[in-house]
């Protein structure tokens, strides 16, 4: 092969093996199916952590004390309520619009209210990751009140980061368990080394641009169906299953069209995403408590189905999230900025990261593949 050819070898291949950032934020062993939070595996967050834990080990490095918790918890209440001017803008967008281009839309619009917005400085990017990390699941629920016609739910001091959510979003406080069960997705999705979003927001950062262009970003890159938007996906095969008895065949007629099965298949991971196997287990559980498992019946055939036909495609995090959101009454275009919302402090600690250590500028080549010397051609004589 030629170098050129190498080089467009290698351009297909989206980066894949290409290592373009180092940070200690988290780990994926992909062949052994393990993700690690600041060297903490993920299955032991989720047994005896918090999301708002787990947000400051991401930030900081390390578990806090009592004291650091409860004074993050304090900043993370204080920053939940958003600008008037930032709602008033909502209530203007059409009602069609759907939730992740409003919620990257009205991230966007937030930074223009924060004083700060542009300071890069260390004390600054800390804010500023509290401001977003809290607003954000604000915005996501103002969004779900203003679209359906509902007043728009003031957050509520006395609750958790994800049971306010859920009180935003529905109106009622959750019961413990789907309180429990938010809790535990939101840890899950909180990092996932140099994904596509969180590679977004480096480039992003590593010009150094501000934190609310660099979460812009990520949101765009999350937005697709091959990244976040995919549980929105799976959701919509489940609906489109049905029935257990019926997964078989859609999966052979999906594969046999070349289709993608959303929520199979992972970059990094060659053996089950650990994720996955967490909120399989939440799925099965909450969806038993609410009297609708039959979303998780339906993907536990189609996972069976994939296995058979393509079992070298693990589950990724996608697919039983899918069921577990519907199973706590979730509107499906609502899973992927529930996705983003827990994502943010992933992608804030990486911005932070990024201008910790002063990352130089990321910007790669391309294979120059169309041809040269061509000449201008008057406008009468082009054909
Ligand atoms: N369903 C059916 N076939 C799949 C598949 C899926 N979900 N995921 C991958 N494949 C097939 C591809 O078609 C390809 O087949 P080929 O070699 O015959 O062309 C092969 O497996 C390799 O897949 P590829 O798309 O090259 O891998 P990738 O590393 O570029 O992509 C994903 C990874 C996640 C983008 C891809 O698996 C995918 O699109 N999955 C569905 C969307 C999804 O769930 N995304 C969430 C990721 S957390």
């Amino acid at each position: 092969m030629t170098n050129k050819e190498q080089d467009v070898a290698a351009a297909d291949q989206g980066l894949a093996g290409i290592v373009a950032a180092k940070t200690a934020i988290s780990y994926i062993d992909g062949q052994h199916g393990r993700l690690f939070y600041q060297g903490i595996e993920i299955n032991e967050l989720v047994e005896h952590s918090s999301f708002e834990e787990t947000v400051y080990l991401l930030w900081h490095g390390s578990f806090p004390t009592a004291a650091q918790l409860d004074e993050l918890q304090r900043e993370l209440k204080a920053q939940r309520r958003l600008p008037k001017g930032l709602i008033t803008m909502l209530h203007e967008l059409p009602k069609t619009a759907a939730p992740m281009e409003v919620l990257r839309t009205a991230v966007s619009a937030l930074g223009t209210f924060e004083p700060d917005s542009s300071s890069t400085t260390h004390e600054n990017l800390v804010k500023q990751a509290v401001r977003l990390t809290a607003a954000i699941a604000t915005i996501v629920a103002v969004w779900e009140r203003i679209r359906t016609d509902q007043a728009v739910i003031e957050p509520r001091d006395d609750l958790d980061h994800g049971a306010n959510f859920l009180y935003m979003l529905t109106g009622k406080v959750p019961n413990e368990q789907a309180a429990k069960v938010l809790d535990i997705a939101l840890i899950l999705h909180a990092d996932h080394g140099l994904n596509a979003s969180t590679f977004a927001a480096r480039v992003v950062a590593s010009t150094l641009a501000d934190m609310y262009s660099a979460i812009t970003a990520a949101l765009c890159a999350l937005k697709g169906p091959r990244h976040g938007g995919a549980n929105e996906q799976v959701m919509r095969m489940i609906d489109e299953v049905k029935t257990p008895d019926r997964a078989r065949p859609y999966v052979q007629d999906a594969l046999a069209h070349k289709h993608l099965v959303m929520g199979f298949g992972h970059r990094v991971y060659r053996a089950d995403d650990p994720r996955a196997l967490q909120l399989r287990r939440i799925a099965q559980e909450v969806g038993k408590a609410n009297g609708n498992p039959q979303w998780y019946d339906v993907s536990e055939a189609i996972e069976a189905a994939m296995h058979e036909a393509k079992p070298e495609l693990p589950i990724n995090v996608d697919f039983f999230s899918a069921s577990t959101y519907a199973a706590l009454g979730i509107p499906t275009d609502q899973f992927t900025p529930i996705f983003a919302l827990s994502r943010t402090a992933g992608w804030t600690a990486h911005v932070i990261e990024s201008f910790t250590n002063n990352t130089r500028l990321i910007r790669p080549e391309s294979v120059y593949i169309g041809p040269l010397d061509k000449h201008y051609v008057v406008t009468e004589q082009r054909s």
